[in-house]
């Protein structure tokens, strides 16, 4: 079962969702010596990062022992605007002693399958995993991750066979909606993660995620209904505004 917090604008969002990076970073170093952490792209979680990057909180997080990943990209240069990866490193990676040899990067400029491909033998070697067609034994400690006008979640959009993976743990994938190939992990990692916390505000999100958390269950029109970690647990991040068409009473945090 879902937790669902909902916080009354974006900006305590922003805080409610730093607070929570900070929580599960202690708490996956305390007991595995390390911090995996997938990072969402889009426009959202822009405001959680900076306030993780800011002086009240970057101190509580032992940098050196944090790994950043991302669960989705865009294929297009590093330094584009459209790039995860640039937004990621404008609102966070340069304002903190993170190890450059701990970012890892979707290197959504090359082959698309190619770059799956790469990114599906790091997270192997840094996760571990028991050969090249085994599940992940314990996935990254937390994925954040976004939601979509459309549902969408990470890369994986309606009516694509990427939301029905079973055994890839990354995928490259033409999206016509957007005109853009997109490199994303795939719900086989992200549901061995220990954690997988969504992140959405503002009312345009308020009828999918009313749809998402209390409408039938039909991922693949639906995809963030295929998220549903094996393990772990499941945490929604909201704003009032996201939260209106909710009918059950979610605490408000
Ligand atoms: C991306 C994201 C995507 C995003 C949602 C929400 O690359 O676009 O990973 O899944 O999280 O589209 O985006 P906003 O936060 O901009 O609404």
């Amino acid at each position: 079962m879902a937790r669902i917090e909902v916080s009354r604008d974006p900006a305590a969002l922003a805080r409610a969702v730093a607070r929570h990076i900070v929580a599960c970073t202690a708490a996956a170093i305390a007991a595995r010596g390390r911090c995996v952490l997938a990072l969402a792209g889009g426009s959202t979680p822009r405001a959680a990062y900076g306030v993780l990057a800011s002086g009240e909180f970057v101190h509580r997080i032992e940098w050196p022992r944090v790994h950043v990943l991302w669960g989705d990209e865009r294929c297009v240069p590093p330094d584009d605007p459209r790039s995860n990866y640039r937004m990621a490193r404008e609102a966070l990676l340069d304002r903190v002693p993170l190890p450059p040899g701990n970012i890892h990067r979707m290197r959504g400029e090359g082959v698309p399958t190619q770059a799956a491909a790469g990114y599906e033998l790091l997270l192997r070697e840094l996760l571990g995993s028991g050969g090249p067609d085994a599940l992940p034994g314990a996935g990254p400690d937390l994925i954040l991750l976004g939601l979509g006008d459309d549902g969408h979640t990470a890369s994986l959009f309606p009516g694509r066979a990427t939301v029905h993976e079973r055994v890839r743990w990354v995928a490259a994938d033409f999206i016509e909606a957007v005109d853009m190939w997109r490199v994303t992990l795939t719900p086989v990692i992200i549901n061995a993660a220990y954690n997988v916390s969504f992140v959405v505000s503002g009312a345009a999100k308020a009828e999918r995620l009313h749809q998402t958390l209390e409408g039938p269950h039909r991922p693949r029109q639906l995809p963030a209904q295929a998220i549903n970690p094996t393990h772990g647990r499941l945490r929604w991040f909201i704003d009032e505004a996201a939260a209106a068409r909710l009918h059950r009473p979610w605490r408000i945090g």
